[in-house]
């Protein structure tokens, strides 16, 4: 590549000496090429899915879902039990939830944190013992706190004041004590994507710290509340441990004060674990993060002279980002002509079958993904390269910045990593694309976990539209 193209690279992203190599940090575990050249992934060939199943298709390397889930789980009991006490780790589903997922996480004996009445309906769907669901939300309606009691959820975390009363007046018609939490607005900000970071004053989320003592004051006056503790999820994609040391540093002498008036079983530090997406990351390793968050609540439980709390976890990402890749299928291909300071280059633009609408990440976080072509190994030269979807924004871009083989052609297949969380959550029917279908692999064998949408699926509540 002449040097000109590396003015129009960002610094982080190094051209790889072999533009056919797997860089092991940010694919699935079970990801690797065959023989003949291309990718299979648990076993099976990305030709044969494309195939069976179309494109843009996400598919999920199922025991790295269920080793991930494993570690989470294990770092977490681990630390806590280092400290005397125990942990509970409720999976975040909004991160990916479909109810083979909830099987799958009913399987690892995680808990499940739900945030709507459409989350809490999949949940209930897949099988999961309600009394391991927690119901989050900046805005429950009665009728989702309604359906959520109804259905003995285990906790629910309350977010603001009105929220205290509409709980108890629905737990006591139906004469039912509902355990909850407090999310607090605890000033902490997470170094991460300003919409990523949760819990900064000037936002939407949580209690202040000043208001918390007398909101949990009022929960405790009403018979059909239990108070189970704080809750703070201070972002997402986090790599620092400063934020959540921060965090419980706040946290704990709240959680004392409280302690004043009744039990405090509890302390929820959220979720917020960072992953690898480029190689260019170095997300810290899970333990890192229990271990260090343990050492400081035992730290400052012992400065405060209480005990220590269970300690609770709401990770997503860590768990299900990594373990899912999205198959693409290579459309049209323009070199776009740079320049910049008197400084000219070219940008290989290779646009695939979807975009914004299966993955919009990057157009609202700018967030950075690394592809590979799959279908084949390619012996031509890496050029800076720009993945682009389909539809009408000039921001719709899966990667924005990535090297590809020179010779990559229409209907290549690129895949792309780290696409398990936030991807099928967050997808929409931009343009009338349909939504892509999710398959599960495992061991050489596939199985479908959300079918594609279809246009009738997508039509159907147009009352004009009638299929030909
Ligand atoms: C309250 C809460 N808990 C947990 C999570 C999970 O975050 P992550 O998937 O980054 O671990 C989120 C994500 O936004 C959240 O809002």
């Amino acid at each position: 590549m002449s040097s000109n193209q590396k003015k129009f690279a960002p610094e982080w992203l190094l051209e790889p000496k072999d533009i056919n190599s797997i860089e092991q940090s940010v694919w699935p575990s079970g990801l690797a090429r065959t023989a003949s050249g291309d990718v299979s992934i648990a076993g099976v060939p990305v030709g044969q899915l494309a195939t069976q199943f179309g494109t843009p298709l996400m598919v999920i390397d199922q025991n790295d879902f269920f080793a991930r889930g494993k570690k989470v789980k294990k770092a977490f009991d681990d630390a806590a039990a280092r400290i005397g006490t125990s942990s509970k780790t409720y999976y975040a589903s909004k991160s990916l939830l479909t109810t083979e997922i909830v099987k799958w996480i009913d399987k690892l004996g995680l808990n499940l944190d739900v945030s709507t009445g459409g989350e809490l309906a999949l949940a209930l769907a897949g099988g999961i013992s309600p009394d391991r669901i927690g119901l989050h939300g900046s805005n429950k309606s009665l009728f989702e706190i309604g359906k959520a009691v109804t259905a003995n959820v285990g906790t629910i975390v309350i977010d603001s004041d009105i929220e205290i009363e509409r709980i108890a007046s629905v737990a006591g018609a139906q004469d039912k004590i509902q355990a909850v939490r407090i999310r607090v607005n605890s000033g902490v900000h997470a170094h991460t994507h300003e919409y990523l970071a949760t819990a900064r004053e000037d936002q939407k989320f949580g209690i202040a710290i000043s208001d918390v003592p007398a909101l949990v004051e009022k929960i405790r006056s009403h018979s059909h509340l239990k108070f189970l503790g704080l809750h703070s999820h201070i972002g997402s994609q986090i790599f620092s441990m400063d934020g959540f040391i921060e965090s419980v540093r706040r946290l704990l002498p709240l959680h004392k004060q409280l302690l004043a008036g009744g039990e405090v079983p509890e302390l929820n530090v959220g979720g917020g674990f960072g992953i690898n997406y480029t190689s260019a990351d170095k997300a810290p390793e899970i333990e890192q993060f229990a271990d260090r968050i343990a050492d400081e609540v035992a730290k400052i439980c012992s400065e405060l002279e209480i005990s220590v709390p269970v300690l609770c976890f709401e990770p997503g990402r860590v768990i299900s980002g990594p373990a899912g890749i999205t198959l693409y299928n290579v459309g049209t291909i323009k070199d776009v002509q740079l320049n910049e300071d008197g400084v000219s280059g070219v940008r290989k633009y290779v646009s695939i079958d979807g975009g914004m609408s299966d993955n919009a990440r990057p157009s609202l976080y700018g967030a950075d993904y690394s592809p590979i072509l799959a279908s084949r190994v390619s012996s031509a030269a890496s050029v800076l390269s720009r993945v682009v979807g389909k539809h009408c924004e000039s921001g719709d871009i899966v990667v924005k910045n990535c090297y590809l083989p020179e010779d990559i052609s229409p209907n290549d297949l690129l895949a792309v990593a780290a696409t398990g969380a936030y991807c099928h959550s967050l997808a929409s029917n931009y343009n009338y694309v349909t939504r892509p279908a999710i398959v599960a692999v495992k061991d050489g064998s596939v199985q479908l976990v959300l079918r594609a949408e279809t246009e009738a699926d997508m039509f159907a509540r147009d009352p004009g539209y009638s299929e030909e």
